[in-house]
């Protein structure tokens, strides 16, 4: 496995050089600039020569581009044609420098020694060029004579003549060294001058000159000025100068461009990428911009690589990168700079990138959120479905339908106390979510809220505990029955909410607290007045002889203690939490069910028999009426044994005849009231029996206390009902209330 891995890289590796190499290596055949016809010389010694000059016939466009490469010298130089004149260059701008012999004309003593009077016979496309060349003479006594030809366009055939000169003498040799007609004169010539020949002559044989050397010579030449600088010096040292620079222009044909592209066999400009232009002499080729090279061949004219040759004009700045294309190149920026590449590559600052990633960042942000709250909407969708599904459900397995079909029923029968069916949202609103805060009260049934419903009603709201499903109906007939239990002494059910797990049941509010609260607290218990006090076991009373007498079918509330007993800002009780209340069925006086009570209150026969009838009400009232006297709790583990239930504890105070001992100290004992505290106190004692079926009824005890409160009576028979109390508690079996509570029942018997 391994070995072969290593072999396969090695080979992409060799590929990837060998690709690598390749291109290298074909960049230079690609770049072949051609200079001359194929297999033609392209130089002479070190000169180049280009088409359309040539060293041999097949080498060259037409006769006059010839150049003869004289081997037989040392070095070999080229010569234009079979003439003397010397090539140094040849560009394809259209100029040959040449170096070509001075004529001269030498006397000694008056007599002509030497004379070479030169005619350069330069055919028609090779022109002196007039501009950087001057005709010159030097000598003292001197006049030289220039004369030939030049070229005119419209008179091709007739090729007008030219003829000019110039003369010098020196009658003084201290001039300067300017050629300004002492010792040296110069003319200029005309434009495209070709056959040029060039005579000497002198006026005196040099013999009247200043100068009297053994050989005294006058010189003429065309010359390259930039080349040549007149010095006195010249007249004599020139005697061994053979040769001198000059300028000569070339043209490839004598006609304008125009005529000469009619003729394309004729047409010099071979190379598709090239273009003609006229000149002074006829036209000449160029190769288009961005290529090089020789435009009289055909492809001579090559692409340009200005990437890696830049030009004069090249454009791209410092940081762009360069693309070459034929013909032309194209400038752009890196990845990290920004600009066209031919004005400008700036480096992107980093506060455009930091930009940059913010956008991305924003962007990508706002995608997600958007993928989010998508997400959210649906899931929140999806829960308010479920959440209503939930609803529905609830509101069928509370009995909704049973308790909308209950409600229709009563409609008709014209009772306006009808059950608000609140809906789960009213009833949070109200309760701002159930929260802590509002909480007023806490239960063995449940949780009660303060809560503000939207017309501003203030409501107690009790959420139940987990309720029995299998007693759904009898819950809604409670409902049903509570809501008609128009009662002043009751605390009213508004309505109820079926769309939660448990219902939620809607009470009036109540404000001032349980009984309870002001039965045990210090401050509170001290502004409750026997009178008040009787007033509330009245005002319970009755509500319990209604709930067992008027109400049918029968109620029995099953739970009654302070704490169930609200008092609003008038010390009017308000009996609560029919929680735990049942209906007793027309047909039966007595009911079994689980033992459900507050203990303290909880009736001990029923406690050992499960069977509740209305007289465990009677028992838990007296509980009730007995915390009303003595203002202790109903059950109190922090006091001793025998104290520690409060209606044994009160039994057997009242039977010791200490009634006045517990009495709540907050009740003020003087001779109005003690019959009055007696009369409840024996009510009190009788409501405690241990067998039910000797507690006096509800409607009984209502009435006594309500007679009671009313009138204050005198309570002359109060021994006498001491007495039955007595017997009856004699007969009292031991009760199911626990061990301690038979226990106590025992003792209090022995
Ligand atoms: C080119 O020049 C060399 C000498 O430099 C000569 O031997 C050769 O024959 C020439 N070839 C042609 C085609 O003129
Ligand atoms: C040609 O060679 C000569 C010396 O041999 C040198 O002086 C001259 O500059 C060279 N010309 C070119 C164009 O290379
Ligand atoms: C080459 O130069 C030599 C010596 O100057 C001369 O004798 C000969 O004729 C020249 N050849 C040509 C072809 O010009
Ligand atoms: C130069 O060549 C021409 C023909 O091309 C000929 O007539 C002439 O005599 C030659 N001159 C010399 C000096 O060889
Ligand atoms: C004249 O020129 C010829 C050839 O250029 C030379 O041989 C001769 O010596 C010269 N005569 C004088 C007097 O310099
Ligand atoms: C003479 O040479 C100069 C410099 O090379 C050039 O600019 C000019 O065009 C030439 N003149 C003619 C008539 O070709
Ligand atoms: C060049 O000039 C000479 C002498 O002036 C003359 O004989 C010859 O015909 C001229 N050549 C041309 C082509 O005009
Ligand atoms: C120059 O001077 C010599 C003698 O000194 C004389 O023979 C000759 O004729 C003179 N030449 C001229 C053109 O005056
Ligand atoms: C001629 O003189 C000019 C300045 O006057 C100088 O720049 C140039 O090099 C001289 N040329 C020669 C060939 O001496
Ligand atoms: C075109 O040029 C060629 C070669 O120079 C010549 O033979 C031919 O006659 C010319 N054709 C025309 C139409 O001028
Ligand atoms: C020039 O000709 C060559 C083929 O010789 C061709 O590949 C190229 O595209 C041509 N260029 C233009 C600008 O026509
Ligand atoms: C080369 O490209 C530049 C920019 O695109 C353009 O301005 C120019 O004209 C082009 N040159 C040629 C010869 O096409």
């Amino acid at each position: 496995m391994a070995p072969n891995y290593v072999m396969i890289v090695a080979l992409i590796t060799f590929i990837c050089f060998s690709l690598s190499f390749g291109d290298d290596a074909m960049l230079p055949t690609s770049h072949n600039n051609l200079i001359a016809k194929p297999n033609c010389n392209e130089s002479c010694r070190n000169i180049s020569i280009p088409f359309p000059f040539g060293m041999t016939p097949e080498c060259i466009l037409r006769d006059q581009f010839l150049v003869t490469c004289n081997h037989s010298l040392n070095p070999p130089q080229p010569f234009l044609g079979n003439s003397s004149i010397e090539i140094t260059s040849i560009s394809l701008a259209g100029q040959l420098n040449v170096l070509k012999l001075i004529s001269r004309d030498c006397y000694r003593d008056g007599i002509r020694t030497n004379r070479t009077n030169l005619m350069i016979s330069l055919p028609s496309l090779l022109t002196v060029n007039n501009t950087v060349n001057s005709f010159i003479a030097v000598g003292c006594d001197t006049y030289a004579i220039v004369q030939g030809r030049y070229t005119k366009f419209g008179a091709k055939i007739e090729y007008p003549s030219f003829i000019t000169g110039c003369m010098s003498r020196c009658y003084s040799i201290d001039e300067d060294d300017t050629c300004s007609g002492v010792g040296c004169c110069k003319t200029s010539l005309p434009k495209g001058a070709w056959n040029v020949t060039i005579t000497l002559r002198s006026y005196y044989n040099y013999n009247y000159t200043v100068m009297k050397n053994d050989l005294s010579c006058s010189y003429a030449f065309m010359v390259d000025q930039a080349n040549f600088n007149f010095s006195k010096s010249y007249l004599s040292s020139l005697q061994n100068t053979k040769k001198l620079p000059l300028v000569l222009d070339w043209a490839v044909g004598e006609d304008k461009c125009k005529i000469a592209k009619t003729n394309s066999t004729a047409y010099a400009c071979k190379s598709n990428t090239s273009y003609c232009h006229d000149d002074s002499n006829g036209y000449r080729c160029s190769c288009m911009q961005g290529y090089d090279g020789n435009p009289y061949l055909i492809d001579g004219c090559q692409d340009i690589n200005e990437c890696v040759d830049p030009q004069p004009d090249y454009r791209c700045v410092k940081n762009a990168i360069c693309t070459n294309t034929d013909g032309n190149y194209t400038c752009t920026c890196h990845p990290d700079f920004s600009g066209d590449g031919y004005t400008e590559c700036n480096r992107d600052n980093p506060q455009r990138k930091i930009q940059n990633i913010f956008l991305i960042i924003g962007i990508t942000a706002g995608v997600a959120l958007m993928v989010i709250i998508v997400f959210g909407w649906s899931y929140t969708a999806f829960q308010r479905r479920k959440m209503s599904m939930m609803k529905k459900r609830f509101f069928q397995e509370n009995g909704g339908l049973v308790l909308l079909q209950r409600l229709k029923v009563e409609e008709g029968s014209s009772n306006t106390n009808t059950v608000k069916i609140f809906t789960a949202d009213e009833l949070e609103k109200a309760t701002n979510g159930f929260d802590k805060d509002r909480v007023v009260g806490q239960g063995g049934f449940g949780t009660v809220y303060k809560g503000y419903l939207k017309d501003n009603c203030i409501v107690a709201i009790k959420k139940s505990k987990v309720i029995d499903r299998n007693q759904i109906e009898q819950f809604i007939n409670e409902v049903l029955v509570l809501s008609q239990i128009n009662h002043r002494n009751v605390v009213k059910l508004l309505g109820c909410c079926l769309e939660t797990e448990v219902p939620l049941l809607v009470y009036e509010f109540i404000s001032n607290g349980t009984l309870s609260e002001h039965l045990h607290d210090k401050l509170k218990a001290s502004t409750l007045s026997l009178d008040i006090r009787l007033k509330v076991a009245a005002e319970t009373a009755g509500v319990l002889s209604y709930l067992h007498s008027a109400a049918y079918p029968p109620i029995i509330h099953r739970d009654i203690k302070s704490v169930n007993i609200l008092l609003d800002k008038n010390y009017t009780a308000k009996v609560s939490d029919f929680g735990a209340s049942r209906l007793v069925p027309a047909d039966q006086t007595e009911l079994s069910t689980l033992v459900q009570g507050t203990l303290g209150y909880l009736d001990p026969e029923y406690l050992q028999t499960s069977q509740l009838t209305e007289k465990s009400d009677v028992y838990s009232f007296g509980v009730v009426l007995v915390e009303l006297l003595t203002g202790r709790k109903a059950l109190c583990f922090q006091r001793p044994e025998e104290e520690r239930s409060l209606a044994q504890y009160f039994i057997s105070s009242v039977e010791k005849g200490h009634l006045f001992d517990i009495l709540d100290d907050n009740i003020v004992c003087d001779e109005g009231n003690v019959g009055q505290l007696k009369n409840a106190a024996v009510l009190a004692q009788r409501c405690l029996n241990v067998k039910g079926d000797d507690r006096p009824i509800m409607k009984e005890v209502a009435a006594e206390l309500e007679a009671g409160s009313r009138l204050k009576h005198s309570w002359a028979q109060i021994d006498q009902h001491s007495e039955e109390i007595e017997s009856l508690l004699h007969d009292t079996q031991p009760l199911g209330f626990g061990y301690e509570y038979s226990n106590k029942v025992s003792k209090l018997i022995v």
